[in-house]
């Protein structure tokens, strides 16, 4: 069973809500053990009941992304769980602006990189250290089809999104020989708290996925398989790819 994680401690940040509540869930119903972060300790705990529920063990470590000694700290209290750390997926992000280039502040533009970039930065400098000396690992950072293309009024969205994509690919070709995967998983429109108000619209944000191949939205249980491959043996020859999850947009 290639896709078995059975035995596999897994970190999901955004674990809370969304596409990363989604994908833990999903890792556990796969085998992993996981260790759940985001900042709201509350939600967190609903989702390690629903994971414990699976047969499967669940820790709850509260973390700000955007700090980078919580970043390190998450990482060691995760590893003093199993002693080991097989899977990290970075999801925590998202951009609360959308608006013209010109209107956009530069204490807004470096929000977006702290939250979507300096956070993988800490954190896969904290989990490789771990990988690469353990001689396995794979990380998942999840970006956007928002990196791969122009994004008119998400610019700082899509900068660092595709920031995200070139370090997946430099530290993949950094810490292959060691055995250590890392890929990036790129969603399209998903139905999630970050978009609410696009699809909350009276035409259920038709109008966003009006270009792309399947024409719907995404919902997060979607985002699910890919990261469970990415995450597993079913993966073990896959590293520095983006796989991009979005229905057909960046086809169109
Ligand atoms: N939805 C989409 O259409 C879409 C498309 C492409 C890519 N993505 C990417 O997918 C990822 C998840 O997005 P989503 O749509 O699921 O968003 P969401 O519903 O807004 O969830 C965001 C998650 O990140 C956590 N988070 C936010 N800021 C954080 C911080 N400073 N420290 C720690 N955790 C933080 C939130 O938990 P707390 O509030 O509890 O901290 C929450 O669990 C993001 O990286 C996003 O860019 C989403």
């Amino acid at each position: 069973m290639t896709f078995d994680l059975t035995g596999k401690t897994a970190l999901v940040t955004g674990a809370s809500r969304g596409i990363g509540r989604a994908l833990a869930v999903g890792l556990a119903a796969a085998g992993a053990d996981l260790v759940l972060s985001a900042r709201d300790e509350a939600l967190l705990k609903e989702v390690a009941g629903e994971i414990e529920s699976l047969g499967r063990t669940a820790t709850v470590l509260p973390a700000d992304v955007t700090d980078a000694t919580a970043c390190g700290q998450l990482v060691e209290d995760a590893l003093g769980v199993s002693g080991h750390l097989d899977v990290l997926v970075n999801n925590a992000g998202g951009s609360s602006y959308m608006g013209p280039f010109t209107d956009l502040r530069f204490s807004g533009w470096e929000k977006v990189m702290r939250l979507n970039v300096d956070s993988l930065v800490h954190l896969c400098q904290a989990a490789g250290r771990h990988m690469t000396a353990r001689g396995s690992g794979s990380i998942i950072n999840v970006a956007s089809v928002a990196g791969l293309t122009g994004t008119p009024f998400l610019a700082p969205y899509g900068a660092s999104k595709a920031a995200v994509i070139s370090l997946t690919k430099s530290l993949a070709l950094e810490w292959g020989e060691h055995n250590v995967r890392v890929n990036a998983l790129c969603p399209g429109w998903t139905k999630t708290d970050l978009n609410k108000t696009l699809w909350g619209a009276p035409d259920g944000g038709a109008t966003w996925v009006a270009n792309q191949g399947l024409k719907r939205w995404a919902t997060v249980d979607e985002m699910v398989g890919p990261t469970v491959f990415l995450a597993s043996d079913a993966s073990s020859y896959v590293t520095g790819q983006s796989i991009v999850v979005d229905g057909g947009q960046t086809a169109a």
